[in-house]
């Protein structure tokens, strides 16, 4: 028996990828992982489409495996990344794509919440949701997580929303560190970059592909004390131009949306400490996301500003 195989997160983490989907072959994840704790425990064997399975590891390796991800509407469609879910934008975006038939890989840092927000979306949206780790200052982690999301199927639509948390108070220039402002900048355009060059083949050898990047007023206007903010933002979208002025000629849409807002109002499923008076509501700007998505090719969107009426 593997250490951890029956922590859930932490045999996810183990395997770089934790999967919440609704089903494992018309069965929840909840009930493949009772059956592996009843098998550890001495409880009952392990079944696997009749066949008795001795090892807990292989059970769970081959349940997920026989997901039905690979149903025609999942391959047709192939996989909507989120790269940066919280309980704001990015989950509404995953909901929004869930609800729209996709299979969603959400990503982010914090695996227990994550799994969380997996399992509610694949509730609500009736859809496969993956929750897979990544931290997007670490290479390492970018390239790991994304192997996950590809072992899922193509990556149809990238949305990169990570940014490293930021003070609402401003910082003195010389009060910034080298190692606070690097970060910022790795999480937001190093690992938009990395995240890009992983799934940017794919979509250039079928023609198709959406590539959205989260920005902010601070993607223009930079202001004194928010170093890192303004600088990692500006380099996101710079990267966003460079991106669309080679690749949508391939077929690829890349867009880079400004969210001007001082804070964004919870929804009714987020909770008191997210809520922000007369913020915008992230289910609705995960709208304008999706209406990105399935623009005309003929009339695309490169960016986009949105803002609350009373601004
Ligand atoms: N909130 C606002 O008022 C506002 C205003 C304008 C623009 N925006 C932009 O909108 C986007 C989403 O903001 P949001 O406030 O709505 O947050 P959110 O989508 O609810 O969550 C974003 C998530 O990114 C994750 N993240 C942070 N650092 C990461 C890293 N190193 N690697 C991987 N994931 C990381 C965090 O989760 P973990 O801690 O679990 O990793 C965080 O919960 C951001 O790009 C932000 O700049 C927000």
């Amino acid at each position: 028996m593997r250490p951890g195989i029956l922590h859930h997160s932490r045999y996810l983490y183990h395997h770089g990828m934790v999967l919440s989907g609704i089903s494992f072959w018309g069965r929840t994840l909840r009930c493949v992982l009772e059956d592996v704790e009843k098998a550890v425990k001495g409880q009952r064997g392990l079944l696997l489409n009749g066949r008795s399975v001795h090892d807990p590891f292989v059970y769970l390796k081959q349940s997920c495996k026989m997901r039905p991800m690979c149903s025609s509407s999942a391959v047709s469609k192939g996989i909507a990344a989120i790269v940066g879910v919280g309980p704001r934008l990015g989950r509404s975006i995953a909901r929004k794509f869930a609800h729209e038939g996709y299979t969603v890989a959400i990503l982010s840092r914090d695996l227990g919440k994550l799994s969380g927000y997996a399992e509610e979306i694949a509730r609500e949206a009736m859809a496969q949701v993956f929750a897979i780790r990544i931290d997007c200052a670490s290479t390492q982690s970018v390239r790991e997580a994304f192997e996950g999301v590809l072992s899922l199927g193509y990556v149809e639509v990238l949305v990169y929303n990570a940014c490293a948390p930021t003070s609402i108070n401003p910082s003195r220039f010389s009060d910034v560190s080298v190692d606070s402002f690097q970060t910022a900048l790795a999480v937001s355009a190093v690992g938009a970059f990395q995240c890009s060059q992983l799934v940017m083949p794919g979509m250039v050898e079928r023609g198709k592909g959406t590539i959205i990047f989260t920005g902010s007023s601070a993607s223009l206007n930079a202001s004194a004390g928010f170093y890192q903010l303004s600088c990692a933002k500006f380099a996101l979208r710079g990267l966003a131009q460079c991106l669309a002025k080679e690749y949508q000629a391939f077929g690829v849409h890349v867009a880079h949306v400004i969210i001007d807002a001082d804070g964004l109002t919870g929804t009714s499923r987020t909770s008191k400490e997210n809520q922000v008076q007369n913020g915008m509501d992230p289910d609705a700007i995960a709208q304008t996301y999706w209406h990105l998505h399935i623009q005309d090719k003929r009339a695309w969107t490169h960016e986009i500003d949105i803002r609350p009426a009373a601004s």
